[in-house]
């Protein structure tokens, strides 16, 4: 049995240079908060526990995450989420300290922080091996500017000399500001271990606070080894403390997103205008033109096309589909399906609910919100389907409007098979249009039609042959 592995997450500091009232944690890169990130890379090292240390919006925090584990967690992850609170704060050790209660000895703790969001899974568990239950694992880096991290001392100058001790930027030496090879932040080690020397810790240095990396003097003390793993992917352990530096990371994210794509045949029009902020999975011979964002869970078939500026959330497009420029589908919570070989936009607007069948037709500034069309419905023009029921090979003219809202109520209109509706009409819901059926353009329908009828409600026309324009300036 491998040890078992027990996460703190450091998220009880200010964040003053985010100038939010947001707690740091909170603020989102691809659509999810900062976080969210790192407790679901907890998730996928198998931890068996995660213990958020909060202070700073300790209440707000911990009520995202409760969000955060139902809405992400995989129904496979175990993960058992608790927090600590550190109030005041006093250092990352006094940060640890708090979560030490709610640590079993038999584990080994992997401290990460919660403002570190694109840490990947393989480099902890490099980390957690070179840990394997007995040794002081840390993770480090070489950086061209070291300036306020702390530097990792060794034993000699040969790259594998003994770590001897982690520095603080600002107890550091002239001489060790000269080192490059920083801590990162992360760290493995036995909480028998972890337990016993932070009891030995105190605040005499510089910021008179409370060092977690003062416990790599107490592990060369005891005899305990102490490893250092290197990585040269900076972005994987960069914090994230201003709007400058989450824009930053935000960049990393989407370019290794859009690499991804790519990689599985995806064909980017440009991979620095795209922005995927959930999760969007792609069939064979899917083509994405320039400024599309994706949110939510997405999904395209094989051979599906986005026009440049489309804005897709919560969405299932099916094979072949082509969503023509500057279209904004947002599924929310009942999602919206697009069927085979249909074709939206541009400009169209598809809202919860919409149910699209195969070759559907949905052109410029058309709304479709909780209706399903069947296979080759076509609303081409300056239209509104909402709460609709719409059949096979309807064709609904421009400027028609299902009226679906009485003021207090929302109700249904059924549009049966090979009904035609010409330009401009209103459906006043309920209402059902008989199957093949046409509508006169400008009817506005407040009883059902029998199928086949030719139905007309609105004015009579009337032409006058003995009238006359009136003459500017001739008065009665
Ligand atoms: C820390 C390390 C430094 C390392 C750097 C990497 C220490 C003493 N120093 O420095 O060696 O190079 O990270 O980024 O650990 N936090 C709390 N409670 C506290 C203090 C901090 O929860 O009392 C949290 C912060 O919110 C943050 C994390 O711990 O998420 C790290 O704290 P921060 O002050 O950024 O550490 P550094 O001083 O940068
Ligand atoms: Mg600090």
């Amino acid at each position: 049995m491998a040890t078992p592995i027990d996460v703190v997450i450091m998220a009880a500091g200010k964040g003053t240079r985010m100038k939010s009232s947001l707690p740091k944690v909170l603020h989102r890169l691809g659509g999810k908060a900062l976080l969210a990130h790192v407790i679901e890379c907890a998730a996928s090292v198998s931890a068996r526990k995660a213990v958020v240390i909060t202070g700073h919006g300790a209440e707000t925090v911990e009520a995202a995450c409760h969000g955060f584990t139902q809405a992400a967690a995989s129904p496979d992850s175990k993960l058992d989420l608790k927090f600590a609170r550190q109030e005041p704060q006093l250092g990352t050790g006094h940060a640890v300290q708090q979560a030490l209660p709610l640590l079993a000895d038999d584990g080994v703790t992997l401290v990460l922080s919660g403002d570190v969001p694109l840490t990947q899974p393989a480099t902890l568990e490099a980390l957690i091996a070179q840990c394997d239950g007995q040794r002081l694992a840390l993770l480090t880096l070489t950086m061209a500017d070291p300036t306020g991290y702390g530097r990792i001392v060794r034993a000699g100058t040969e790259a594998s000399a003994q770590v001897r001790a982690i520095v603080e930027h600002k107890d550091a030496s002239a001489a060790q500001r000269e080192i490059r090879e920083i801590y990162s932040g992360i760290m493995a080690v036995p909480t028998r271990l972890l337990r016993a020397w932070l009891a030995r810790l105190d605040n005499k240095n510089a910021q008179g606070e409370y060092y977690l990396t003062d416990i790599v003097k107490f592990a060369v003390a005891d005899g305990v080894a102490v490893v250092a793993h290197q990585i040269t992917d900076a972005a994987q352990v960069a914090g994230v403390n201003s709007p400058v530096q989450l824009a930053e990371l935000e960049r990393v994210h989407q370019s290794r997103g859009a690499v991804a794509l790519m990689e599985q045949g995806v064909r980017l029009a440009d991979p620095a205008r795209l922005d995927v902020r959930g999760a969007l999975s792609c069939g064979q011979d899917v083509e994405i033109d320039v400024n599309c964002v994706f949110e939510g869970t997405v999904t395209l078939g094989n051979g599906v096309r986005i026009g440049a500026n489309c804005v897709i959330a919560n969405c299932t497009i099916a094979a072949g589909a082509v969503i023509h420029p500057f279209t904004h589908i947002d599924g929310e919570k009942l999602g919206v399906e697009v069927g085979e070989g249909a074709l939206i936009g541009p400009f169209a607007r598809l809202r919860p609910g919409a149910k699209l069948g195969a070759e559907v037709h949905i052109g410029n500034f058309v709304e479709v919100k909780n209706a399903t069309l069947a296979k080759g419905a076509k609303a081409n023009h300056l239209a509104y389907l909402g709460d609709a029921t719409v059949g096979e090979r309807v064709n609904y003219g421009a400027g028609s409007i299902t009226a679906n809202y009485d003021g207090a109520n929302k109700h249904r209109t059924v549009i049966e098979a090979d009904v035609h509706i010409g330009s401009n009409c209103v459906l006043v819901a309920p209402v059902t249009i008989g199957a093949g059926g046409t509508v006169g353009g400008g009817s506005t329908i407040t009883k059902s039609t029998p199928a086949g009828a030719l139905s007309v409600a609105r004015g009579k026309q009337v032409s006058l042959t003995n009238w006359s324009r009136p003459v500017k300036g001739s008065k009665g």
